[in-house]
């Protein structure tokens, strides 16, 4: 029997490799125990997969929120959310993503978390540059897995892109703003969280960004245009304007750039949030859901 992904084990004493995922984008980790306390060189090789594959997925781990967000910690400068009302009690790093409800009846998670294609934190300044998201308890119905994530490759859009449109929006900004944001949900029916407050709102003002990000680390372009965030290109007013950018965050939708993640009980996956764009797929309804997030803060987009 070939040597497959899901067919070794999950041990720290073996050297970890990563397994290109059957999509242009992510890789499985193998040979990496987040609770037994990976070494430097394995946050070393974990740092170069991601970078490499964009998203890498670590199945099988039995970890603590604690573990989780030291985990996370490896990987950058964690950041909390303002929505702390979901953090992880005690640990403000992970932000609780789940359509379960408390005692009191009151959702104790984030239960609309990216319906629309987007990536995290685009409307700060600084947004996130990695997320880690750990799967806890994960619907399914008939045999089936539901509430998979969906990834696209922001730079294989942007590689794909005819050279005179790639000339065309490399010198352009965009505005992200998280109002608008939530206005989008709420037109499709999808806002399930409370309105923001006047001082939330103040936290999150519009920003702009290149419409083409290049990365810090290795240098590619990648699409930095998101159907769920980005509300205007700068400069571009009217019809022009919201054309280039309903072409450019339709682009990279599209199935060649994707890679579609089926979650497990345990799995443990980081993306680079310049490198890919993601949607949740809400097709679990009430069926219980929940994983847990952290953030790792980036630099100023350029
Ligand atoms: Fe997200």
């Amino acid at each position: 029997m070939p040597l497959t992904a899901a067919s070794q084990d999950v041990t720290s004493s073996a050297s970890p490799s990563a397994i290109p995922m059957p999509a242009p984008i992510g890789a499985e980790i193998v040979g990496i125990d987040v609770a037994a306390g990976p070494s430097q060189a394995d946050y070393q090789f974990l740092r170069d997969a991601l970078h490499e594959h964009s998203v890498i997925v670590l199945r099988g781990q039995d970890i603590t929120p604690q573990q989780q967000q030291s985990f996370g910690a490896h990987f950058g400068e964690l950041r909390t959310s303002f929505y702390n009302r979901y953090a992880v009690p005690d640990v403000p790093a992970l932000t609780i993503v789940s359509n379960l409800r408390g005692a009191d009846g009151e959702l104790i998670g984030i239960a609309d978390a990216g319906m629309l294609w987007h990536t995290d934190g685009s409307y700060l300044k600084t947004p996130d540059m990695y997320t880690v998201l750990y799967g806890i308890e994960i619907p399914h119905e008939g045999g089936q897995v539901l509430g998979d994530t969906v990834f696209a490759s922001a730079w294989g859009a942007y590689d794909a892109l005819p050279s005179g449109m790639q000339r065309r929006v490399d010198s352009l900004r965009a505005v992200h703003s998280f109002t608008v944001h939530l206005e989008k949900k709420q037109a499709k029916g999808q806002l399930k969280r409370a309105p923001l407050t006047e001082e939330q709102r103040k936290k999150v003002p519009d920003v702009d960004h290149p419409v083409v990000r290049t990365h810090p680390i290795n240098g590619r372009k990648c699409l930095f245009v998101t159907e769920g965030h980005t509300s205007e290109i700068v400069g571009l007013d009217g019809a022009e304007g919201s054309e280039l950018l309903e072409f450019l965050t339709e682009h990279v939708k599209q199935p060649q750039f994707q890679y579609r993640h089926h979650w497990k009980k345990g799995d443990l996956i980081v993306w680079d949030n310049c490198a890919v764009q993601h949607l949740a797929v809400f097709d679990y309804g009430q069926i219980p859901r929940r994983l847990h997030r952290a953030g790792i803060s980036g630099p100023v987009p350029v």
